[in-house]
């Protein structure tokens, strides 16, 4: 139904009630619409709800990050945030340039038609691939390191996350782990260090078998995330030039408009649901929640209440100018304990791409426009690629034109 009609689940909420039942997938589902409700439920019933992610434990015990609960979550994830804290804090936005680089080859070729759509998805998976496997592992495209972990990783998955793990994934899954624990051997051996998350965890000794595993299926996640996001990002670039001729202008709010811009995309567009199983029978709302359901905590619906945002159909980063909604009437990167650890990174990462794009290039639409239904998320059109004409000219011998 969803599939068919992207509003049903809001219209249900305004038929029903904001807590309504339903079946999918042969198993009984619980919808629950609006960050305060959301919140109050995940708070109260923390432990009564398990959260539902792909199943590893072919691959690595614990599973990652998302299924983990009590001990074990704090003391992984607390880990890993103190790794990514110890980030350079202008990290992701210091990937302008290197995203301008990459996206420059197309001046010229693309001048004014659209690129092809798989051109164009290649491009935004290699932009994101080089970035995560630099931040996470600290892996530099060109290392001897890189090479491999591309063609790994293009076993592990490709196309997409893959759900049901096989003998093929747990080939590749062992074949990045060795990758990886060579590249930390030499940079013992070579004492040389670096800023990624991986280094920064193996000098608090805090990189076992787990971890390696929870990093190793964060490339592979994000990779897939981050893609789909830039690909939106760009679709709401090709619909909104005024704004990326706002961001363009390079003055010293360029950082703030641009992470703006992402904001307004993850809440019209990226942030959709939150999903956990009932463990045990509890009373919400002044309903059962009953034992094996599933709940799905409805982000993208929330995000459209009128009390949450005027207009909320409407894009205005101008929202996110100036005062800075709370959570009830935001949340992108979850509401509990297992709120995404890369969320202001992923902010930042999105606003560099967009500061890039908007820098290079006055970004047209091209293709039918509508949004679909993707194998985990609602993507832009299939066919859609942007038309990219040049801003201006890039100096050619290191003076300005
Ligand atoms: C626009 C980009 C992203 C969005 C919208 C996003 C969103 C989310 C959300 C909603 C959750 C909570 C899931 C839940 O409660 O069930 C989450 C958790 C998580 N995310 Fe992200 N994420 C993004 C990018 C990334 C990236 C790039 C990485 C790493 C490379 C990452 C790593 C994680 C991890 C490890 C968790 C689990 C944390 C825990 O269970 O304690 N995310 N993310």
């Amino acid at each position: 139904m969803e599939k068919a009609d992207r509003l049903a689940l809001l219209r249900m909420a305004d038929e029903l009630g904001p807590v309504f039942k339903g079946r999918g997938w042969g198993s009984p589902w619980i919808y629950v619409v609006g960050l305060p409700r959301c919140r109050r439920i995940l708070r109260a019933h923390e432990d009564d709800l398990h959260p539902v992610t792909i199943d590893v434990g072919a691959l690595f015990d614990k599973g990652i990050l998302r299924q983990m609960e009590g001990e074990d979550h704090r003391r992984y994830r607390s880990a890993l945030v103190q790794a990514i804290q110890a980030l350079p804090a202008d990290r992701a936005w210091g990937q302008v340039p290197r995203i301008g680089q990459s996206l420059e080859g197309l001046t010229g070729r693309q001048d004014a038609a659209p690129m092809g759509a798989q051109t164009f998805r290649s491009l935004i998976a290699r932009i994101v691939f080089d970035e995560l496997a630099q931040v996470i592992f600290g892996v530099e495209p060109g290392e001897p390191a890189h090479n491999p972990l591309v063609a790994a990783y293009g076993e592990l998955g490709g196309n997409g996350l893959v759900w049901n793990i096989g003998t093929r994934q747990a080939r590749a899954f062992a074949a990045i782990a060795a990758i990886l624990r060579q590249h930390l051997a030499t940079m013992e051996a070579s004492r040389t260090t670096n800023t990624s998350v991986l280094a920064n965890l193996q000098q608090h000794g805090a990189v076992d078998a787990v971890m390696l595993g929870n990093l190793i299926y964060m490339v592979e996640m994000g990779r897939y995330d981050m893609a789909a996001f830039f690909r939106w990002l760009t679709w709401f670039a090709a619909m909104h030039p005024d704004w990326m001729d706002r961001i363009a202008d390079g003055t010293d709010t360029q950082q703030s408009v641009a992470a703006a811009f992402v904001m307004e995309a993850l809440r019209l567009e990226q942030a959709e649901r939150l999903v956990r199983r009932v463990k045990r029978d509890f009373v919400a709302e002044g309903f059962l929640f009953p034992k094996g359901a599933n709940v799905r905590f409805c982000i993208w619906e929330s995000h459209k209440s009128p009390e949450a945002h005027a207009e909320p159909f409407r894009f205005d980063p101008g929202r996110f100018l100036g005062e800075r909604p709370g959570p009830d009437r935001y949340s992108p990167f979850g509401i509990d304990r297992h709120q995404c650890p890369f969320g202001s990174y992923s902010v930042r990462l999105g606003a560099a791409f967009v500061a890039a794009l908007a820098t290079h290039f006055h970004v047209g639409p091209s293709g039918s426009g509508k949004a679909v239904r993707g194998l985990y998320h609602w993507e832009p059109a299939e066919d859609f690629s942007p038309v990219l004409t040049a801003r201006k000219r890039q100096p050619t011998n290191g003076a300005h034109p």
